[in-house]
């Protein structure tokens, strides 16, 4: 068999176990998994020592967002520059409809803002803000090839506040379509109230950012993600809950999944590497997120539920504010544009923090950053591993070799970053998107714009219950990956 490129002697993590070998590609596809593949009139990536891992998937994304009085930052240039840099090669962001736009109207924006600019493939979840415009424009989204739609249970004040009868009817419509539910859990009413109690002058004087955490303390999360819950139990609506930041949560999804609830939790990265000793820094507002970042023994809950399964997918919520639009704040935390920088670091502190600290096997961080985003997402088997007939997304990653963070030498427009001066391994030295070569030697070497949408026909994981679609989900084989162990099979 010819191929037209060959990914030669690295550390192949495919859905069946690693292997160290040989990715032929034909094209956009990759054709052919071997140890020993014929390259001749074949490019030659050589892989040797290197891990060659499928590329990730960041599906919570927010590019050029109007929000809280500023745009985000990183844009479809900026993004997926970033995100190359840091093995990304698929992202979903939100298509959240402006003022009195129908669902097809913000679509048709996010459109504009990706084409011509995106590096890798991309699609968007459908925002529905105002239910009854938007309940009777779902089934043509589902036409249109969305499938994931999402709700916010905050944000009154940007028009966005989805109800609980709007939730209750949307999930309804994803059991009917096949699609899925995706919602930002955070209980408003009592949330306002205790803003309203904390916003003073003189308490803003004397806690500054740390007010940010005092407002939403954990029941806040808890509360609304049982609520959802809930309503996905009464109406069996698939229900994915974005950036779970708190062990509660964890503690409740494993329940529900125990019975059967079709429920699928995310992450981000920021809730296993942070927390909220952060807000006592001086330069704390930057951090401001909602939800913010928690306290350690989430942190060590959140890891631990995606090692026995209940959290599913790693993700970033990049929304991206730079230092002069995170100063709108001037001592008021109730105006600081909410939002990290992400998808750059993404793979690199699931790697360092995860598989080099024994958190997560290598076979694991790949189910939770590429293959379980896919597959509940409706991308598998097209994106999410590295099998004969998938698109050539790779990520090739030294396993050892790291990189300190310095704001000003990234791809993102942040300048600034959560993870200034932490050393990390897990930078692409090779990104390849659809067969092609978009990072070399960690420099983002691909064409703006060759991104295309991603087209899909369903979302979720269709006619099981949340055990069984837990299981449907890779976790990967338990035994932790360290630094020796590499150093033994001959690849650090
Ligand atoms: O702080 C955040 N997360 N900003 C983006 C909007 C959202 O809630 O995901
Ligand atoms: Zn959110
Ligand atoms: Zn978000």
């Amino acid at each position: 068999m010819r191929f037209d490129r060959v990914v030669k002697g690295g550390n192949v993590v495919t859905p069946a176990g690693a292997f160290v070998g040989d990715v032929g590609i034909t094209g956009e596809k990759i054709a052919a998994l071997g140890t020993d593949l014929d390259a001749t009139g074949a490019q030659v990536v050589d892989a040797r020592g290197h891990h060659v891992l499928p590329g990730v998937l960041d599906v919570h994304v927010h590019l050029a967002l109007p929000f809280m009085g500023a745009v985000s930052a990183d844009d479809y240039v900026s993004g997926t520059r970033a995100g190359a840099r840091g093995g990304v090669t698929t992202l979903i962001d939100f298509a959240i409809p402006y003022k009195g736009d129908s669902l097809s109207a913000a679509v048709d924006n996010w459109h504009k803002k990706a084409e011509g600019n995106a590096l890798f493939d991309y699609t968007f979840h459908v925002c529905v803000t105002r239910w009854n415009e938007h309940k009777d424009q779902i089934r043509g989204m589902v036409d249109r090839g969305f499938t994931t739609f999402k709700e916010f249970m905050i944000y009154a004040s940007e028009g966005w506040q989805a109800d609980d009868r709007a939730m209750y009817g949307t999930l309804e419509k994803m059991r009917e379509y096949g699609t899925m539910l995706l919602v930002h859990a955070e209980s408003a009413r009592v949330l306002d109230e205790l803003i309203e109690r904390h916003h003073t002058p003189e308490m803003m004087k004397k806690y500054g950012a740390r007010l940010h955490p005092m407002t939403r303390p954990n029941f806040i999360e808890a509360e609304a993600i049982q609520r959802a819950v809930q309503w996905s139990e009464a109406t069996g609506g698939q229900l994915y809950i974005v950036h779970m930041s708190t062990g509660e949560g964890a503690d409740i999804i494993k329940a529900a999944q125990a019975r059967g609830v079709p429920v699928i939790a995310e992450t981000c990265v920021q809730y296993l590497v942070l927390d909220d000793s952060v807000f006592d820094r001086e330069d704390g507002h930057l951090f401001a997120c909602c939800p913010q970042v928690k306290k350690p023994k989430d942190v060590e809950r959140l890891w631990k539920g995606l090692k026995s399964g209940e959290v599913s997918v790693v993700s970033t919520d990049t929304c991206t504010f730079n230092c002069e639009q995170k100063a709108m704040w001037k001592g008021d935390w109730t105006k600081i544009p909410m939002g990290l920088p992400g998808l750059e670091t993404l793979l690199p502190l699931a790697y360092t923090r995860g598989v080099l600290e024994g958190r997560l096997t290598l076979d694991e961080m790949c189910a939770k950053l590429s293959t379980n985003p896919a597959k509940i997402m409706g991308l598998y088997p097209r994106k999410g591993a590295i099998q004969v007939g998938a698109d050539a997304d790779l990520a090739i990653i030294h396993p050892a070799t790291k990189h300190t963070v310095v704001p000003s030498q990234m791809e993102t427009n942040a300048d600034w970053s959560p993870y200034d001066g932490w050393d990390l391994a897990g930078f692409a030295r090779t990104t390849i998107s659809r067969g092609e070569v978009i990072v070399s030697d960690y420099k983002v070497v691909g064409r703006q714009g060759r991104g295309q949408w991603l087209p899909r026909t369903f979302a979720g994981l269709e006619g099981t219950t949340g055990e069984m679609s837990a299981m449907r989900l890779s976790r990967g084989p338990l035994s932790p990956l360290r630094l020796e162990d590499l150093k033994a099979a001959g690849i650090a």
